[in-house]
């Protein structure tokens, strides 16, 4: 039997729209989803993250409602920043995205502007300063985003939605159920990596690769399990954001622990149900996900999620006096191209003929039908690659990708 979630005299007022018609529409839907989910009160959130920004995915009735909202006088009162949007907002033209588009797109970020929403179009804000900290409810709705806050940062965030975390941004609320109770953040499975991992720190691949596996596994076990990790002695920034996004799409999973990395893997006992992954099933997922299209390949992409400043370091580094003759994109957040810019990484990343495309990605950008085999180091990348884009792809190590692209052969 469903409850009704206790409301304070505020919380009331908002509803009955005391506070205008923008609030009361954002509180309708923060309490019928405390409703659905069996929420016995609200509770303040500090933070939001609002996916649904690309045109390509909202359409005319997402920035209708948007619109609406605006016009309606709402407004965020916590900081909240945007997910990725369609396109590279000040350098649409030269990524080959349509004026129609380009139009827009930019109406759906001037309503995100009107509604006091961060305009940083990223799937990365704990890169940018809008990072939670350990314990903090939060209300994000990217999903590698919301695992990277609740496994690795300690936060805690349902995977919400887009409307249903901008209706949070606007009342500050959220209802108190799934992973913001304790009791929903223990584990019950434990997952024993049997296999050697490789040496390294930019290990974004094999890591995507394991989330993919461990989120696979999860799912044709036909029960949601909340996996406790262990068999990885280290892990970089780079690497978590890349399992994050990976156990996210293939598993659906919003939580993992991984032992004597992740903050509360220590807090909950060893999970006695137990499964293994092996090396011969890693080797066999590698293969699925190469495909042998090597020497056909038209678009290379990194930075899914969107890159570190680390990860463009290492870019530049690798490309410098090198030259690529393919679409090849390098997805960040504005404000970390920006101090690529002033490290002169972009100049060098430029010169060999790779594109930044900043405040987007290869999987929201409207690319469908533009390409047909894509190189990325991202797993995330690969399963959106083939379900919304039409490519074939391969997940390959960010050097193998580099090497590829720059060899006279790929000419
Ligand atoms: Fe981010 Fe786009 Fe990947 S939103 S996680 S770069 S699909």
């Amino acid at each position: 039997m469903k409850s009704e979630p206790e409301l304070t005299p505020q919380e009331i007022s908002m509803l009955q729209g005391s506070h205008g018609k923008g609030v009361q529409k954002a509180m309708e839907i923060v309490v019928g989803l405390a409703r659905i989910y069996n929420a016995k009160r609200l509770i303040p959130v500090t933070s939001a993250q609002i996916a649904g920004v690309s045109y390509d995915n909202l359409g005319e009735a997402g920035l209708h409602f948007l619109s609406r909202l605006a016009a309606d006088g709402a407004v965020s009162v916590i900081p909240a920043t945007l997910n990725p949007a369609g396109m590279d907002l000040e350098d649409w033209q030269n990524l080959g995205i349509p004026e129609d588009f380009a139009r827009k797109q930019k109406e759906v970020i001037l309503a995100y502007q009107r509604l006091g929403i961060s305009i940083t179009c990223s799937c990365t804000p704990y890169l940018i300063g809008h990072t939670p900290l350990l314990g903090e409810h939060i209300a994000w709705s990217e999903s590698s985003a919301v695992c990277y806050a609740n496994s690795v940062l300690g936060a805690r965030t349902n995977r919400e939605g887009g409307p249903s975390a901008l209706a949070s941004a606007i009342t500050g609320r959220t209802g108190e159920y799934g992973f913001h109770l304790d009791e929903n953040r223990k584990p019950d499975l434990r997952v024993v990596i049997e296999a050697s991992l490789p040496s390294g720190d930019l290990r974004t691949s094999y890591f995507g690769l394991l989330g993919k596996i461990i989120g696979e596994k999860i799912i044709t076990r036909g029960v949601k399990a909340l996996p406790w990790i262990e068999g990885i002695d280290n892990a970089s920034l780079e690497e978590l954001k890349s399992f994050s996004a990976s156990i996210a799409t293939y598993g659906g999973l919003a939580l993992f622990h991984i032992a004597g990395i992740t903050p509360e893997a220590n807090a909950w006992d060893i999970p006695a149900k137990s499964i293994s992954i092996r090396q011969n099933e890693i080797e066999q997922s590698l293969r699925e996900l190469e495909k042998g299209i090597a020497g056909k390949f038209d678009f290379f992409s990194l930075g899914c999620p969107h890159l570190s400043l680390r990860e463009i370091e290492t870019i530049a580094n690798l490309v410098k006096g090198k030259k690529i003759h393919k679409d090849f994109w390098l997805t960040t957040a504005r404000q970390t191209k920006l101090i690529s810019d002033q490290m002169g990484y972009t100049e060098i990343i430029e010169a060999s003929g790779i594109k930044f495309a900043a405040d987007t990605c290869c999987v929201v950008a409207p690319i469908k039908n533009r390409f047909n085999y894509m190189a990325t180091d991202s797993a995330k990348a690969c399963y959106y690659g083939r379900s919304k884009n039409n490519m074939e792809v391969s997940l390959l190590p960010i050097e193998t990708i580099l090497q590829i692209a720059t060899s006279p052969q790929s000419h």
